[in-house]
């Protein structure tokens, strides 16, 4: 076969996907392209919106990324000793896939891997340790908890496959105007039911035992969102899914991937914070009326603002967050709602542990623990204790047992006092403090969450936070608002909170 025929029939495949995906309904030549859309913080949500909205509406509409404080958001390094660490989003789940395709497309690559460790820290001693070879962690977990652990292993699963139709459906297209219709389009009921009951709750009532939940459950809700199992079930699955092996990391860093998704989308940064967003009207043609988002913003020149035809707010409407005013819209939008996102504060300390604060007998040249989770105790000031390894490994790195002074994090709900820092490290050399507000508080019931459709065209990514707040569950979110932004400006109705779509799709792929 030559070339030519080659490219010939690969430009008829693409055709036909670009047809399958659209589907022949679709007229956008009635309708003139967007000319300018906004998109409010440069996280991985925002970036990712500016990706995908690329990709929807084409090379010529003008992307702007207003981001008001450093670009990646959540996902920040903090140097140490002239190395890089991350101190916010860490890791990422070997099925998120759209991370995944981010990196491979910006040719970045993931970390390298290294070999971790974890145990289960009571206030008192240290409850549970992972052994080196699995056959032993599995027979002494089957000895402590019977068959729970195998259990949970396969709740997970079943959640996680459910979880995976997002990617077929956003590849055909479809998005959903809520969270919680997208929730329902990728599980049903029994997803919806997740978000209301609590995580122990929904365990307890699958026949997990209430020591499994207390010692095993509670230690991973605990050091990925800083809660206990009494958040929702949803989160608490995503949570337990943060605990699967073979998670990974972009190597030099996550918030790599923002910068690299705004270079590519072609978009542009505009280092300011918006303080409001109006909706104005204009003349148009044929008698028409025009409706356009004035942006308005503080920058280092100071105040300005510009107008766009789409705006997506990708930052958390929540206090203390963002305080953006929202006007010319009813029913009238409020700068914030109901709510408040949960402190978990990171503190990076190159400095030698006290081992014997674990209340373990060990050696500090023998511990090489890399993750201590803590159970539930009124006596505990810290939420976990991980080491951590550089984003970018330089050739040669090694990790260092205890008894050598290295980087570690430590997750706690207040900042550490002078107090605790010295009962936890027998050394400090440097000492970094990230106090994030870092997901949401949750609880159950959930109240309503907040919806994606702000106005017309007006999009709010970041409500995808109140289901769980995860790197790729912003990315799904991004191209969920992008698909919504483009199907609303060509008032296309086919593919929007379609029912039913795992059914209908089966056979597709
Ligand atoms: C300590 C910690 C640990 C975590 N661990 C993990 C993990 O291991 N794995 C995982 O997947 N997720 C993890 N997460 C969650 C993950 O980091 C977030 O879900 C994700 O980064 C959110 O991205 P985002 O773009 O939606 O929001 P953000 O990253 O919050 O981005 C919003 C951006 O908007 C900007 N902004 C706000 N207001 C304005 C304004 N008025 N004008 C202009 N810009 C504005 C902000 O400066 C910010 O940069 C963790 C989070 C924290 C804090
Ligand atoms: C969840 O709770 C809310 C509020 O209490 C209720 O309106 C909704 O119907 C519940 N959903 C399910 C699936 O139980
Ligand atoms: C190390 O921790 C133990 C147990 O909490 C404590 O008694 C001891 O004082 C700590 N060591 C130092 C040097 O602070």
């Amino acid at each position: 076969m030559s070339l030519r025929t080659l490219s010939v029939k690969a430009f008829l495949f693409l055709g036909l996907c670009q047809v399958g995906r659209r589907g022949l309904a679709s007229a956008p030549e009635l309708t003139e392209q967007p000319k300018k859309i906004a998109v409010v913080g440069a996280g991985i949500g925002g970036t990712a919106a500016a990706y995908f909205l690329r990709q929807e509406f084409g090379p010529a509409v003008r992307i702007d990324v207003y981001e008001a404080g450093t670009v990646g958001g959540r996902l920040a390094t903090e140097n140490i000793g002239g190395y890089e660490y991350e101190s916010g989003g860490s890791v990422i789940h070997p099925l998120n896939l759209h991370m995944k395709h981010f990196v491979d497309k910006l040719g970045l690559s993931q970390r390298a891997d290294v070999p971790s460790r974890m145990a289960i820290f009571d206030g008192k001693e240290l409850t549970f340790e992972e052994s080196e070879w699995f056959i032993v962690n599995v027979l002494r977990m089957l000895w402590r908890y019977g068959l729970n652990f195998l259990r949970m292993h396969l709740w997970v699963e079943s959640i996680l496959d459910k979880f995976m139709r997002i990617y077929q459906y956003q590849q055909f297209g479809h998005c959903f105007t809520s969270v919680e219709r997208l929730l329902h389009a990728m599980g049903g009921d029994s997803f919806l039911t997740l978000l209301n009951n609590t995580l122990e709750e929904t365990m307890l009532a699958n026949g997990f035992s209430q020591a499994f939940i207390n010692d095993i459950v509670t230690p991973i809700t605990r050091v990925n969102y800083g809660q206990s199992v009494r958040l929702p079930g949803f989160v608490g699955a995503v949570s337990l899914a943060g605990a699967d092996s073979g998670l990974w990391a972009v190597d030099g860093g996550n918030k790599r991937v923002c910068s690299g998704l705004l270079y590519h989308s072609k978009a542009e940064l505009i280092p300011a914070r918006v303080t409001a967003v109006s909706v104005k009207t204009r003349p148009a043609k044929h008698g028409a009326v025009a409706t356009f988002y004035e942006v308005n913003y503080v920058g280092e020149s100071g105040p300005a603002h510009s107008l766009y035809d789409i705006v997506i707010v990708a930052t958390p409407l929540h206090q203390d967050l963002s305080d953006i005013s929202f006007s010319g819209i009813s029913p009238p939008i409020s700068s914030h709602f109901p709510g408040r996102y949960h402190q978990t504060v990171a503190t990076l300390v190159l400095g030698q542990l006290n081992v014997s604060y674990l209340g373990t007998e060990q050696k500090p040249s023998d511990f090489t623990f890399s993750d201590i989770l803590t159970t539930d105790s009124k006596a505990l000031a810290i939420n976990s204790l991980s080491s951590l390894d550089p984003a970018h490994m330089p050739p040669n790195y090694r990790q260092q047992p205890a008894s050598q002074t290295k980087v570690w994090k430590v997750f706690s709900h207040g900042p550490l006092s002078e107090l605790q820092l010295q009962e936890l490290f027998l050394s400090r050399e440097q000492v970094r403090e990230r106090r994030w507000l870092a997901y949401p508080n949750y609880r159950t019931p959930q109240r309503r969450i907040p919806p994606f459709i702000l106005h017309d065209r007006l999009f709010y990514l970041s409500a995808i936070d109140w289901a769980a707040s995860a790197m790729e569950m912003s990315a799904i979110a991004a191209r969920n608002t992008a698909l919504l932004a483009h199907h609303r400006w060509y008032s296309q109705t086919d593919k929007v909170d379609q029912e039913d779509l795992h059914t209908r799709l089966r056979g597709e792929l």
